[in-house]
């Protein structure tokens, strides 16, 4: 069955995406797998009639693309999805002693995660390294292998724990590394892991991860729950897409994961950054387009912004719009707002609504409850940099910022089909 086989590799692929980058390493594998070809930014670019073809910016963000077989320059189908979490980044200077009897981590937060979630469970820690071999500094993907536990203080020394207990982050989420033996041990397991010598590691991004893996449950295994599903999930729904499609005959397709977007965007490869809009123009200049035939190929392109949505709360109906209720396995949602936070217009949603015909898919509507502000995304940032019809979708699901959440196993297969038609 392709739900199940889809759900399965999407364990397999959020298990290993532990981070931003190694989301992105991972994402590159696969593409190459494919059959694409990795580009450098930095390298003049030759692209052929039917080449598949990616080019990474910060090895956290990723943009892959297919050139059509036409060779001439007529349109662009872009999805676009983010590749990081909230987390915690490991500080520099990471350990703070306890009394000579504990070592802890000092780490501080990124994004915006439900915060008691991250307490009591196993944690991770992985990232980059960044170490000088040969002269030349060399950029690593680490994985500590290390479990940290960031402990609750017990509900006897801590009586307003269940009356909305506000966390600090500097105070009550520090995770415990280890016991007086660990003293120093910290900056020496990176080294290790990095294979450096005392000065020959240069630089790291730390974070923490969630080490679950994707579990199936319910009575007819309707459910699954992991870590990272927003946005991962989406950003494997655009990955699986565009590597089993073949090339399209006349539209550039591109699938754009960003990072950052748990942030607002605004870094270097976030998707308020140049980075899109620098890779179509070089698509442009590498199939030999004139700039008159970008901006006409813009004026036909069309942008499907992937990140997870929520579902109906089944502890909490009310907190969903009275009319507009996505359900798990109801299929994915299209997103819509007022204050343009998602781009969906009337028009954009008759373009998607008659792509999910053809892919015989259909899709649930959000609208969030007009007191609430509810959160942005990627779309509306993007369309600041590269101005085209856009629309918003997501995954359902549960729980979104937890270490753990939850959505539908059919959801996602109605989200990669719908995605497949549109790059035909
Ligand atoms: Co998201």
């Amino acid at each position: 069955m392709k739900k199940d086989k889809y759900i399965k590799e999407l364990g397999s692929f959020l298990k290993e995406a532990k981070t931003p980058y190694h989301a992105v390493s991972l994402t590159a594998q696969l593409l190459t797998k494919a059959g694409f070809s990795e580009l450098a930014e930095s390298d003049a670019w030759q692209v052929k009639p039917g080449g598949r073809y990616y080019v990474s910016r910060n090895g956290s963000s990723i943009i892959a693309f297919s050139v059509p077989k036409s060779s001439k320059l007529h349109s662009f189908s872009i999805v676009a999805a983010h590749s990081d979490s909230p987390t915690f980044r490991v500080k520099e200077n990471a350990e703070l002693a306890v009394a000579g009897q504990y070592v802890k981590l000092n780490i501080e937060g990124y994004g915006g995660a439900i915060l008691s979630t991250w307490l009591d469970r196993p944690l991770g820690i992985a990232g980059r390294v960044f170490v000088e071999e040969e002269g030349r500094i060399t950029e690593k993907l680490v994985d500590l292998d290390t479990t940290v536990v960031i402990p609750n203080l017990a509900i006897h020394m801590n009586r307003e724990i269940n009356d909305g207990y506000k966390w600090n982050k500097q105070v009550d989420l520090l995770p415990l590394f280890g016991g007086s033996e660990a003293a120093g041990s910290f900056d020496k397991a990176v080294i290790a892991k990095a294979g450096a010598g005392k000065n020959g590691l240069l630089g790291k991004d730390l974070v923490l991860y969630c080490p679950e893996e994707l579990k199936v449950w319910g009575p007819k295994g309707e459910f699954c729950s992991a870590p990272r599903l927003d946005d991962l999930a989406s950003a494997f729904a655009g990955l699986s897409a565009i590597t089993e499609n073949p090339v399209s005959a006349d539209a550039v397709n591109v699938l754009a994961i960003f990072d950052n977007e748990e942030v607002g965007s605004l870094t270097a490869q976030g998707a308020d950054s140049t980075f899109l809009y620098d890779v179509l123009q070089r698509i442009r200049i590498a199939m030999k387009a004139s700039e008159e035939d970008y901006y006409r190929a813009i004026s036909e392109s069309f942008l499907i912004s992937a990140d997870n949505a929520h579902a109906v709360h089944p502890n909490h109906a009310e907190k969903s719009d009275e009319n507009n209720r996505p359900y798990l396995n109801g299929g994915f949602v299209v997103k819509y707002s007022a204050n343009q936070k998602y781009t969906t217009s009337g028009k954009s949603a008759a373009y998607l609504k008659k792509l999910c015909k053809s892919a015989g898919v259909t899709a649930q509507v959000f609208a969030n409850r007009s007191d609430m502000a509810g959160g942005s995304t990627l779309g509306n940032i993007s369309n600041a940099h590269v101005s085209i019809s856009s629309v918003d979708v997501g995954l359902p699901q549960l729980a979104m910022h937890s270490a753990y959440e939850t959505m539908g196993t059919k959801d996602l297969s109605d989200m990669i089909a719908m995605m497949r038609e549109f790059y035909k």
